[in-house]
């Protein structure tokens, strides 16, 4: 059995599979018969790979310390003879500079993430797919994969630059825990790009609130890419092969330890990607301590390859039809402005090899696609908050399409 199983053709099995499936399981449960059970089973045998430790969080996730050198990026056939960089071959100046925002605002501070446990020297931690996972897959396909602006259901608020050659962004965003039902999702995102419809390569990181990924309502560090627009490549996290961890402590999937309360203290994670100037990975570094988690390998690009043509912040919610489209950020428009609405600041980008502050071009680059229920600011500049916006909204029953 070829060991290159993605998450595509898993959801292709788990349908073929799920034909025979009852038709009475109730929410949240599936009566699967003994065969079925033992399909999946074997299908876990494939994607999961052998745990050197296993790390159990208190939120019940598992994280399987897996060889480093045998992690799932490394089935990808792109990925055969990838030869892994354990480090950037350098940081792009201005990484590691203390954002004034949280220097000086006395309610804002960062959210806590992270395993307490590490994983062993040569080994990284790497989220175990359950068999709850690939039920959820059948039941919701729709929380596996970002949505193009247009599909139905989907909202969207972003501000953005493009047409200049970046090799990389960061910003700081604001956590917060957007109520949203089992069928929805709710996120804040960056989102790094070049191409577009078919071509469009996207690597995305934030934050969402995801119950068919997830399988909790809890607020999760959370990335995705494609290079094909999301046709057939591509995957949150490590759900397929791609992204390569190298990180022992922080892994991709982790819940938010503390978000953010209306009138209450505002906790802001940082997020900053770039573009290795030697090796051409697209690095991620994660959280105020800028955590190096790892990176998307140059070679599974085609236009990111070279450089993103385009750099967005914004936030998009979900609903499947017939239900009333979740909050966005706080729940709050971000009228409301600060300890009430969400926010994204510190916004910065890089041209070349350092972190800069964006043209004011992105002064006037935003896209609101329902402004009666969700809105973002315009960016602004101010000494505390730097580059910022606010963004948010209530969503309700007539937002949905
Ligand atoms: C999250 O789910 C738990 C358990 O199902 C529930 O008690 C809690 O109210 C939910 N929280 C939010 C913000 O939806
Ligand atoms: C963040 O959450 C953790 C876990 O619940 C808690 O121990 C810690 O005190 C919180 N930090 C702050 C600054 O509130
Ligand atoms: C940036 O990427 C585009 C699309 O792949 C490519 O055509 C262009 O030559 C690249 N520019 C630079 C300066 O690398």
């Amino acid at each position: 059995m070829a060991l290159t199983v993605s998450m595509k053709m898993l959801i292709l099995l788990v349908s073929a599979i799920s034909l025979a499936w009852g038709s009475h399981g109730v929410e949240g449960e599936t009566i699967i018969s003994e065969e079925e059970d033992a399909e999946l089973e074997r299908q876990l045998k494939i994607i999961n790979k052998p745990a050197i430790k296993v790390i159990k969080t208190h939120y019940g996730d598992i994280y399987d310390c897996v060889d480093i050198n045998k992690q799932p990026a490394f089935d990808h056939p792109l990925l055969k003879n990838h030869k892994i960089q354990m480090r950037p071959t350098s940081f792009p100046k201005g990484l590691f500079d203390k954002a004034s925002s949280v220097e000086e605002a006395s309610n804002v501070m960062p959210s806590e993430i992270g395993l307490k446990n590490s994983c062993p020297p040569g080994s990284v931690p790497i989220r175990r797919t359950q068999k709850e996972d690939l039920i959820r897959i059948k039941q919701n396909p729709t929380g596996f994969q970002p949505l193009i602006d247009s599909a139905p259901g989907h909202n969207f608020v972003k501000n953005y630059v493009n047409n200049v050659p970046y090799h990389g962004a960061g910003a700081w965003i604001a956590v917060y825990n957007p109520t949203v039902s089992n069928g929805q999702f709710s996120n804040a995102v960056m989102w790094i790009e070049n191409g577009d419809g078919n071509n469009l390569n996207s690597i995305q990181v934030g934050w969402t609130v995801n119950h068919a990924l997830h399988g909790d309502n809890r607020t999760r560090l959370f990335t995705y890419w494609t290079v094909d627009g999301y046709q057939k490549t591509g995957c949150f996290d490590t759900r397929c092969p791609g992204f390569v961890q190298v990180s022992t402590d922080t892994a991709l999937g982790l819940v938010f330890e503390n978000t953010s309360a209306i009138d209450g203290t505002q906790y802001i994670t940082k997020v900053v990607i770039y573009q290795d100037l030697s090796t051409g990975n697209w690095w991620l570094s994660f959280t105020e301590d800028n955590v190096h988690i790892g990176y998307w390998p140059k070679s599974l690009f085609t236009d990111l390859a070279t450089n993103a043509s385009y750099v967005k912040w914004g936030a998009e919610v979900y609903t499947p039809s017939g239900e009333a489209s979740p909050p966005m950020g706080s729940g709050r428009l971000p009228s409301e402005g600060a300890n009430k609405a969400c926010f994204f600041n510190g916004l910065q980008v890089i041209y070349d090899s350092e972190l800069t502050d964006p043209s004011p071009l992105l002064l006037t680059r935003r896209k609101i696609d329902n402004p009666d229920c969700y809105d973002a600011d315009e960016v602004k500049h101010f000494k505390v908050l730097d580059y910022y916006f606010f963004f948010g909204g209530p969503g309700g029953p007539n937002c949905g399409n």
